[in-house]
């Protein structure tokens, strides 16, 4: 199994949420591509933040494409039930534990289902150049660039590039630095964090 877990870089994440929040206010659509998903702890996440700090109503506007290669075929089902094992969520900050999980059986946490309903895994090989959609407000991609090769990684980040609507971000991992191929087309947000604007409105 993929390694991950609940809250992961969490920092990275905050910071994104809190520039895509303001950025996509008041919008019908608002879509976030989680690409390198595992077993969707990253993607819940996401979910997580966007409800503490957006409203109820955009809220339900976002919608957030989970996607993984998912090569042995044991992601979708554990994304698509939300139930999580008892030491998966046990570091969770204890508060957004009694918030967005209920005890469904004995060593056993299902997210609730507002937050269920905002997450859609869906298989997808990065390394297809291919992006799922267009017009993303925000994609992360965290701790898979490092298996790519150089080549693969310029690849993969172009594609991302393209899949953003204008002014989108692009958030990864604290180690994982912009391949100078690239970097023409973001602009860093800050420099505490490895979270990008899509530079040059297009
Ligand atoms: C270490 S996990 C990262 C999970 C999460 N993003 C995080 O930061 O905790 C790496 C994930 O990348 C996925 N992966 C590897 N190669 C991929 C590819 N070519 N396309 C899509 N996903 C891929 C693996 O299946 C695995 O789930």
């Amino acid at each position: 199994m993929a390694f991950t877990y609940f809250f992961r870089d969490l920092q990275t994440l905050e910071l994104a949420v809190s520039h895509v929040v303001p950025y996509t206010a008041g919008r019908s659509h608002i879509r976030v591509w989680d690409a390198g998903c595992a077993a969707g702890q990253e993607a819940y996440t996401l979910a997580m933040l966007f409800a503490e700090n957006m409203g109820n109503f955009a809220f339900k506007n976002l919608h957030i494409h989970a996607t993984d290669i998912d090569e042995c075929d044991l992601f979708g089902p554990i994304i698509n039930s939300g139930v999580y094992k008892e030491e998966e969520v046990k570091r969770m900050p204890p508060k957004m534990l009694d918030k967005y999980f209920k005890n469904t059986e004995p060593g056993e946490f299902r997210i609730e289902e507002n937050v269920r309903n905002r997450v859609l895994f869906a298989k997808h090989d990065l390394l297809s150049f291919e992006p799922i959609g267009q017009g993303f407000s925000m994609i992360v991609c965290k701790n898979v660039l490092l298996h790519f090769q150089p080549a693969e990684r310029v690849e993969v980040v172009k594609m991302f590039h393209r899949s953003l609507a204008p002014g989108g971000y692009f958030a990864t991992e604290q180690t994982q630095k912009m391949p100078a191929e690239t970097a023409g087309l973001f602009e860093q947000v800050s420099s505490e964090a490895q979270v990008f604007r899509k530079a040059g409105g297009l």
